[in-house]
């Protein structure tokens, strides 16, 4: 019997309904876990507030055809006395992992538990959390763990903006800024397409589209080698143009993934 398995925090929006309906297509048996996991938020970040519309993401499991819904406590996950922590190595030091340090040793950690729990054959991890997908990629080779992890393209309102639970914190003068994040990196991208390979240059160009936004403030932009996520880009393996920035007080990532030709890829290069 395949299972597939989808690991999510809720507030599901189409991003994620995208993930169980393929999971369903591809498996017998579909589980979403929702669980926000207080281990992947640091000190001051949105765990108190985080969207938990419990009720409509089981309709909307259940709609797309999730056989099991798992949803633990934090107490089920981490019992009184839990030490247990996977180091995820050099692949969380940069990107969101030096703006959020300590967060992806929680999600690495949470997702082998889920992992070990639901023993799938396949899980589902959407695109738009490049670096969560290289190294839960490299944590089930590493280990020696029996799931293939399967990684979905990002799901994309129509003026670009990619979906993600926090867009619900957006104000309406918010929302029309956001999209300038896909805009800078696909600008960057062109140019990338057009023959230019120091990353230096294709970052700048990519903040110079940021910078005629007054609304956001950049944490970062980067452009990395998709498979080692270093700026040393190894040959024939594309580009990884990534950012992340704060529209107010809400923090929004996106990445795109480029070939030599500078078409965007559809999913992550094998390894
Ligand atoms: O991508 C997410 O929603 C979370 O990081 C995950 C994978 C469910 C782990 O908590």
């Amino acid at each position: 019997m395949l299972t597939g398995f989808v690991p999510t925090m809720g507030a599901l929006h189409e991003g994620h309904l995208s993930l169980i309906r393929q999971a369903r297509t591809d498996n017998d048996l579909v589980i979403v876990s929702i669980f926000v996991n207080p281990t992947q938020f640091g000190a001051g970040e949105d765990l108190d507030k985080y969207p938990r519309p419990l009720e409509r993401d089981l309709d909307l499991c259940e709609a797309q055809g999730a056989d099991i819904v798992f949803t633990p406590q934090p107490q089920d996950i981490y019992p009184s006395g839990y030490q247990t922590y996977v180091d995820p190595g050099s692949l969380a030091e940069g990107l969101c992992g030096a703006s959020r340090p300590g967060h992806f040793r929680g999600v690495a950690t949470v997702v082998l538990k889920l992992l070990n729990i639901t023993v799938p054959t396949r899980a589902y991890f959407g695109m738009k959390d490049y670096q969560q997908l290289r190294i839960i990629q490299r944590m089930v080779e590493d280990l020696d763990m029996p799931t293939q992890i399967v990684p979905m393209p990002t799901v994309r309102e129509k003026d670009g903006l990619a979906m993600s639970s926090r867009n619900a914190y957006l104000s309406a003068e918010e929302r029309v800024a956001a999209p300038v994040l896909i805009r800078a990196l696909r600008h960057a991208a062109q140019i990338w397409a057009h023959g230019q390979r120091d990353v230096e240059t294709l970052k700048k160009a990519a903040l110079e589209v940021i910078a005629t936004e007054p609304l956001v403030r950049v944490d970062y932009v980067q452009a990395l080698d998709p498979v080692t996520l270093r700026p040393e880009l190894g040959p024939g393996t594309g580009l990884l143009l990534a950012g992340a920035i704060f529209i107010g007080k809400t923090r929004l990532i996106d990445n795109v993934v480029v070939n030599g030709d500078g078409a965007e890829l559809p999913s992550a290069p094998a390894q």
